[in-house]
C-alpha cells in the first residue's frame, strides 16, 4: 500500500470514529455507532499492517501478534460477566500505558532515525519524556484500579500523610530529571533519568488510585480512561503516526468531559480529581464494608408488592447493581409492560453512577427491550417522586441513600442521590441489609414508608410479576 492510500485510509478511520462517538452518545444509535467503530478499527489497522512503514520481515511478527491478541479479546468478550466490565476496561487501559511506556523505551534507543536540526531531537525527546510519564501513571493507576474493582485490593482509601506535598515533590523531581534528560548527550546518559521519572509516575499512579475510596471509584475509571487516551496520543506522536494521534485525543478529550460529567454527578472537583487529590476527609470507607444496621425495618411480600403496584397510577423503577447481578431486566420488562397495558404510568430512575459502569442500568433496560422514552434521567425524575405512589428500588443502595442529603459527616454527603423516600410507598427490592459499594448505612430502610422485600431480585420479581397476572 502507498503512503497515498494508508493517508486516505487513515482520514477514512478517523472519520468513522468521530461517527462512532456521536452514535455512542444515544442508545437509539449506539449500535450503528459500535459498528462505525468496528469498521474504523479494521481499517486503521489493515491500513498500518500493509502500509509502508512495515517491511515483509515484519509479517510474522505482527500476524503473531495478531492472532494472541484476537483469541484474548474473544476469549475475554465471551467470558467477561457484565459486571466484571469495569474491572476488564481497566485492564485494558493499563495496557495501552505499558505500550506507551514500551514504545517509549524503544524510540530512545533507535539509533536509525536521523534527525535534522538539533531542535526535532529535542522536539522527539519531549514527546518520549511526556509519553513515557503519561504511560506510566496509566499503567500503574489502571492496576491499581484493577485490583480495587474486581476486590482484590481493598475499597478503603489510602491517605499517606502529606500527601499533596508528596505529589508536588514527585512533580518537582520529574521536571527536574527532564531538563537533566534533554541535556543528556546520549543514550547511556539520558537513561537514568528516564528510569528515575517513570519510576516516580508509577509510583504518583498508585497514589492517585490508593487514596480514592468506595463510591468515588466511576470518576476514577473515566479519568484513567482518559489518560489512557492521551497516552495513545503520545504514543502517536513518538511513532509519527497520525491516526494514533488523533484516536488518542478523541479518547483523551471524551474520557476528560466523561469525568467531568461524573464528578458533577458525585459532586467532586473536577482539578482535584485530575490532580489526584481527592479522596480526602470526606472519602468513602471500605468498599462493600458491612456498615452497622440503624433501626428496624418493615418487610413485605411479593404478593403484597403486586398489590401495591396494581392499585398505583404513578410508579418508578430505579434500578442499580443487584438488578445487573440478579439478571432480572427482562422480568423488569415483563412486569413493566404488564402495569403500562394496565394504565399505569411506569418510569425508570437512572443515577449516572448506577451499577459498576457508565450507562450500566441503560445497557441492561435496552437489552431488555425497555421503550427508552421512560428511562429517565436522575435530574428529570427527581421532582417526580412527591407525585409517585410506588418507587420500586431493584438492588440499588447507594443511588437512594437519603444520608447524602441528611448527613454532613456521611462518607457520600453532597453526592446527589434519587429521592425515593419522597414517594408514598418506597419498596426496597434486595437479598439483606448489606451495605452497598460504598459501605455505608442507608437509613431510607428504616423510614415509615419504605418496605423491604428480601431476596434475589429475579427470584422475587418472578414472584411479583406471577402475582400481578394471577
Ligand atoms: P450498590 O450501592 O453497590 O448496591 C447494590 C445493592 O444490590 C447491594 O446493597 C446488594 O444488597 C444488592 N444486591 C446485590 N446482588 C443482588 C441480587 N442478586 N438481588 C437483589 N439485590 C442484590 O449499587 P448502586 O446503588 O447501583 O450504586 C452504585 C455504587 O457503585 C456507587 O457507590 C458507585 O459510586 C459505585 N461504582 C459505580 C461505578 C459506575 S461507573 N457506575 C463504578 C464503580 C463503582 P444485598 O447484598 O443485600 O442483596
Amino acid at each position: 500500500m502507498t503512503s497515498g492510500l494508508a493517508t486516505v485510509a487513515y482520514i477514512a478511520a478517523t472519520i468513522l470514529f468521530i461517527l462512532s462517538l456521536g452514535g455512542l452518545a444515544n442508545p437509539e444509535t449506539a449500535r450503528r455507532g459500535n459498528l462505525f467503530g468496528i469498521v474504523g478499527m479494521t481499517i486503521a489497522v489493515l491500513a498500518t499492517v500493509l502500509g509502508p512503514r512495515v517491511t515483509p520481515a515484519g509479517y510474522a511478527w505482527i500476524i503473531g501478534a495478531l492472532v494472541v491478541g484476537a483469541t484474548i479479546g474473544l476469549f475475554a468478550a465471551k467470558k467477561v460477566q457484565m459486571t466484571q466490565m469495569p474491572e476488564l476496561v481497566a485492564a485494558m487501559h493499563s495496557l495501552v500505558g505499558l505500550a506507551a511506556c514500551l514504545v517509549g523505551f524503544a524510540s530512545y534507543v533507535d539509533t536509525s532515525t536521523v534527525f535534522p536540526t538539533a531542535a526535532e531531537k529535542t522536539i522527539h525527546e519531549v514527546e518520549i519524556y511526556v509519553g513515557i510519564l503519561i504511560g506510566a501513571v496509566t499503567f500503574s493507576g489502571s492496576v491499581i484500579a484493577f485490583g480495587k474493582l474486581s476486590g482484590r485490593i481493598g475499597g478503603k482509601p489510602l491517605l499517606l500523610p502529606g500527601r499533596h506535598w508528596l505529589n508536588l515533590a514527585g512533580l518537582l523531581v520529574v521536571i527536574g530529571f527532564g531538563r537533566v534528560f534533554l541535556q543528556a548527550h546520549d543514550i547511556q546518559a539520558g537513561m537514568t533519568p528516564l528510569i528515575v521519572m517513570t519510576v516516580i509516575a508509577l509510583l504518583f499512579g498508585v497514589h492517585m488510585v490508593m487514596a480514592i475510596g468506595g463510591a468515588d471509584m466511576p470518576v476514577v475509571v473515566s479519568m484513567l480512561n482518559s489518560y489512557s487516551g492521551w497516552a495513545a496520543a503520545a504514543t502517536g506522536f513518538m511513532l509519527s503516526n497520525d491516526l494514533l494521534i488523533v484516536v488518542g485525543a478523541l479518547v483523551g478529550s471524551s474520557g476528560a468531559i466523561l469525568s467531568y460529567i461524573m464528578c458533577r454527578a458525585m459532586n467532586r472537583n473536577f482539578i482535584s480529581v485530575i490532580a489526584g487529590g481527592f479522596g480526602g476527609g470526606s472519602s468513602a470507607p471500605a468498599a462493600g464494608g458491612a456498615a452497622q444496621p440503624a433501626g428496624e425495618v418493615a418487610p413485605i411480600d411479593a404478593a403484597e408488592t403486586a398489590e401495591l403496584l396494581r392499585e398505583a397510577k404513578n410508579v418508578v423503577i430505579v434500578p442499580g447493581y443487584g438488578m445487573a447481578v440478579a439478571q432480572a431486566q427482562h422480568t423488569v420488562f415483563e412486569i413493566t409492560r404488564h402495569l403500562r397495558d394496565k394504565g399505569v404510568n411506569v418510569r425508570f430512575g437512572i443515577h449516572p453512577v448506577a451499577g459498576r459502569m457508565p450507562g450500566h442500568m441503560n445497557v441492561l433496560l435496552a437489552e431488555a427491550k425497555v421503550p427508552y422514552d421512560i428511562v429517565l434521567e436522575m435530574d428529570e425524575i427527581n421532582e417526580d417522586f412527591p407525585d409517585t405512589d410506588v418507587a420500586m428500588v431493584i438492588g440499588a443502595n447507594d443511588i437512594v441513600n437519603p444520608a447524602a442529603q441528611e448527613d454532613p459527616t456521611s462518607p457520600i454527603a453532597g453526592m446527589p442521590v434519587l429521592e425515593v423516600w419522597k414517594a408514598r410507598t418506597s419498596i426496597v427490592m434486595k437479598r439483606s441489609m448489606a451495605s452497598g459499594y460504598a459501605g455505608v448505612d442507608n437509613p431510607l430502610f428504616y423510614k415509615d414508608n419504605n418496605r423491604m422485600l428480601f431476596g434475589d431480585a429475579k427470584k422475587m420479581l418472578d414472584e411479583v410479576l406471577a402475582a400481578l397476572k394471577g
